[in-house]
């Protein structure tokens, strides 16, 4: 099956979720024998991991492909591939608008794209020498063409099979100094929350949760391999929740069933014989068992159903980072009704409270920092809606807060049932408005960190610094030649050349609460330095940045 010596170019639109499967679908191509590369000029083959969410990376997307139409041309073996919730949502219809796409896969289906991509290289190398009209014909009906999220096809469990064998094929290579020792690892795919915005659910499909020994054994491989900081993904990570069969193993010895409380997370035993596992006893589990994870993160947080056996656990567990990524969306009663987000502000702000009376703990130096996202110009949002939002903001406090303008999308409750009646200039002052809110509620949590001290993990050579050499932002090993909106994924970690080893030079950390530190070092120490935990002080803080020194 492999084709060796094909070069393929893969870049990545939208969130986490697409850049851990990009990762994963590069992964199991490198095993193949093909190579990557950050060209798209120098591919054989370019594959597009797409994003839904918003028109703007959908029309991103489109502008890539029309570029691909004369290059297809002079190239006819050329093959380009749609991969994610474009090519879920839109299937026959993105080949139709766009004949330069040969290979369809949306995001549940990713699995089988090393066959995919090998039937159409396969199939153009079968019609080389045919006329390019009767191989442009032929070819179209070979597309093979995937698109079947869970909720469509068959059965959960199909579904989930499926789903299941891309993130166990994950390849772990051993990190060199190259590379982020930071790593995704998905607990949950899909959505069941139907936001009537959000077409999430459409093009992901239902909530699927991962077992938690697949889990746990996936941080094992990527601590053996050099990882020290994992941040587990699911769009509502906190519905985490496995239901086991009728035992459960436990170090691999099968256990009776008695039913399940949390006893503490002291406990050692806390979950024998568990017979369902909850997203507090999976983030004690990897705590626990792997303990070479030296942070452990998680997103994103749903508001509601977020217990506080969840908040116990991070407040007692050391190594569970102090962030919480947990979206409002707007702070309007009536709005929240209308997108279906199922609480209201005060049950929100109730929320946010009860997570700062378990986890905000700045004396012993672990402040806690939250972050959320917010859409502006959804149907029918008055000036007094805008308002609630603007307190909203004030009383959350975010490290830094999301702000998009309401996208409508097509198969959305929200694009079927509620024109998109706001006008764009205003949209637009309100999302500049909150920006500005944020910008400076941003600047006032940094200036509140000036004095203390924070481990900070050290990530690389600042961007500034590369500006300031000229140096090129060099990309993990495992990641050469995949980009995420045409930036080098993973920047910007890096270390210097040989030749690069003069002077001081600036790096880049965070803490745990997830704030930006820069500090300068010498030349000669940088090097060993990246991809460790270090103790930085905070000197200054300037704009969003914090400015320390070790
Ligand atoms: N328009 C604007 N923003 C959206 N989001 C999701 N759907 C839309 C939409 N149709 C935002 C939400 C969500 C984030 C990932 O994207 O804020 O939390
Ligand atoms: Fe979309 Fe709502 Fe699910 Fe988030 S919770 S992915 S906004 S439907």
């Amino acid at each position: 099956m492999p084709m060796p010596t094909k070069t393929v170019y893969l870049e990545t639109f939208g969130c986490q979720m697409n850049e851990l499967d990009s990762e994963l679908i590069a992964g199991s191509l490198s095993a193949l024998g093909y190579r990557f590369t950050g060209q798209s000029e120098q591919a054989d083959i370019v594959l597009f991991n797409t994003c839904s969410v918003r028109e703007r990376a959908e029309q991103k997307v489109w502008s890539r492909l029309g570029a691909l139409k004369t290059r297809k041309k002079s190239h006819p073996d050329l093959v380009v591939g749609v991969l994610g919730c474009m090519a879920e949502r839109d299937g026959v219809d993105l080949i139709h608008r766009m004949p330069v796409v040969d290979v369809m896969c949306g995001p549940a289906e990713l699995d089988k794209l090393p066959e995919l991509i090998d039937n159409a290289v396969r199939t153009k190398a079968s019609l080389a020498g045919s006329s390019p009209e009767i191989a442009i014909r032929k070819s179209a009906s070979q597309i093979a063409l995937q698109g079947n999220s869970s909720r469509r096809s068959g059965t959960l469990a199909a579904a989930q099979d499926s789903l299941e064998s891309l993130d166990l094929s994950r390849m772990v290579s051993p990190i060199d100094t190259n590379t982020a020792r930071s790593s995704y690892v998905r607990i949950t795919r899909g959505c069941n929350k139907f936001c009537t915005y959000c077409v999430v659910p459409h093009t992901r499909g239902a909530e699927i949760h991962r077992p938690p020994t697949h889990i746990i054994d996936e941080c094992k491989r990527l601590v053996d391999s050099g990882v020290i900081e994992i941040t587990l993904l699911g769009q509502t990570v906190n519905h985490y929740r496995y239901e086991h069969d009728s035992a459960v193993s436990i170090d691999g010895v099968l256990q009776p069933q008695k039913g399940r409380t949390y006893k503490g997370s002291h406990n050692r035993d806390a979950f024998a014989g568990a017979q369902t596992t909850t997203f507090a006893d999976l983030l004690y589990q990897i705590h626990e068992q792997v303990p070479g994870i030296e942070r452990l993160r998680f997103l994103t947080s749903y508001p509601r159903d977020f217990g506080d056996d969840v908040l116990q656990v991070i407040r007692d567990c050391p190594r569970i980072c102090r962030y919480i990524h947990v979206p409002a969306q707007t702070g309007s009663n009536r709005l929240l009704k209308m997108m279906n987000r199922g609480y209201t502000i005060e049950e929100y702000d109730e929320f946010i409270d009860r997570v700062r009376a378990y986890l905000h703990q700045p004396e012993i130096g672990r402040p806690l920092m939250l972050s959320g996202d917010i859409i502006v110009g959804f149907p029918t949002e008055t000036d007094e809606d805008h308002d609630a939002t603007k307190r909203m903001l004030e009383r959350s406090r975010y490290k830094n807060c999301f702000i998009f303008k309401y996208s409508p999308r097509p198969g959305t409750v929200a694009y079927d049932k509620i024109p998109d009646d706001i006008d764009d200039k205003i949209k637009r002052a309100r999302n500049n408005e909150l920006l500005v809110m944020q910008t400076e509620i941003s600047d006032s949590i940094a200036s509140e960190q000036v004095g203390k001290s924070f481990k900070v993990l050290v990530e690389g050579i600042s961007r500034r610094e590369h500006r300031k050499r000229g140096t090129e932002i060099k990309a993990g090993s495992g990641m050469v030649g995949i980009t995420i909106d045409g930036q080098s994924a993973r920047a910007p970690v890096a270390v210097l050349d040989e030749s690069e080893i003069t002077g001081t030079v600036q790096l880049s950390g965070r803490t745990d609460g997830d704030l930006i530190v820069f500090f300068d070092v010498p030349a000669s120490e940088a090097n060993d330095l990246v991809g460790t935990i270090r103790d930085v002080r905070v000197n200054h803080a300037d704009r969003l940045a914090l400015h320390g020194s070790l």
